[in-house]
């Protein structure tokens, strides 16, 4: 498998994953030519605010040597505010970058983009759609903690809880459809029932046969989880506040959780946190959501020579 744009985690099967994880593994510990992507663009079009993914894509690029075209904010200050179309920006830095970076509102719009680049196109989060790039760097943190684990078996021996707003949060739908590979994986779903997987990630692990229960008590998944991930309450994809503020704090985890769960369970969250993990938590060991964040550069670069240099791969 080759892959020319990366526009959903679906697209990942277990020999990509191993290939992106053994370069980053490599990247991580500086074995790379620092001058590879030397004469290549990056273009960071985001629709929508970024801290981690816009900063680490554009650090991953400036690493391996390429340069970087940006703007502060797409919707803003790119000509989408004069009513330009995505598809005619897209064809339109086709010519001035070499790879696109792209996060935006609507669903579907790496796709839309990806349909006419001739240049790659990296879905950087659609809506409330997918992120694959954030679903990769929590694999590799995941199996980085747990590196003695035996992930090609099957029997559901390793659980992972979900937390939050499961709907819009398409950090969840992606790691959930990579981890739908891992037979061994249970997964708890922890939401409001308002805020459930959406109906076709749910049919997908029908379909691949993954043990996953949904509840609404985050105590329940306390016990059992071997890594709970954390998430915030989309704010952005509520349309009512009244609803937003219905389940806003509905899901801390804070001094008094770090009690109740397992003595090797890792915490992880995509981050930005509002206030669904106490800052208590953060001095605990157990705390991974920054060392996750950090992850995220390399499993870029990777990505990028996997894309932009694949001699070198
Ligand atoms: N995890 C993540 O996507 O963070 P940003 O919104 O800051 O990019």
């Amino acid at each position: 498998m080759k892959l020319k744009h990366v526009t959903s985690s679906r697209q990942f099967d277990k020999k990509f994953i191993d290939q992106i994880f053994a370069l980053t593994d490599r990247v991580k510990k500086g074995k790379f030519a620092k001058n590879t992507l030397g004469g290549k663009i990056l273009a960071s079009l985001f629709y929508e605010p970024s801290t981690r993914t816009r900063f680490s894509f554009e650090s991953a690029m400036l690493r391996l040597g390429g340069k970087v075209i940006s703007t502060e904010n797409a919707s803003e200050f790119s000509s989408a505010a004069k009513g330009e179309t995505l598809q005619d920006t897209i064809r339109v830095v086709n010519s001035y970058a070499d790879i696109i970076v792209l996060r935006h509102h609507t669903t579907g719009s790496s796709n839309i983009a990806a349909n006419i680049s001739k240049i790659p196109v990296i879905n950087a989060g659609d809506g409330n759609g997918e992120h694959p790039t954030q679903a990769l760097l929590d694999l590799y943190t995941i199996f980085s903690k747990f590196p003695a684990f035996d992930w090609s078996a099957s029997g559901g021996k390793f659980t992972i809880a979900m937390v939050g707003d499961l709907l819009n949060g398409r950090t969840i739908h992606s790691l959930s459809y990579l981890l739908s590979l891992y037979p061994k994986v249970k997964i708890i779903f922890v939401s409001p029932k308002a805020l459930a997987i959406p109906s076709v990630l749910k049919d997908h692990l029908v379909k691949s046969r993954i043990d996953f229960r949904q509840i609404e008590d985050l105590d329940l998944a306390f016990k059992d989880a071997d890594v709970i991930y954390q998430t915030r309450i989309q704010k952005e994809r509520f349309t009512s506040p009244k609803d937003y503020k219905k389940y806003f704090g509905k899901f801390i985890i804070n001094a008094s959780s770090l009690k109740k769960i397992k003595p090797k369970c890792i915490i992880m969250h995509p981050l930005p946190r509002v206030n669904e993990i106490s800052p208590q938590v953060d001095s605990d060991p157990r705390a991974l959501y920054f060392e996750q964040a950090a992850n995220g550069v390399y499993i870029r670069m990777a990505l990028l020579l996997y894309l932009l240099a694949p001699s070198q791969v």
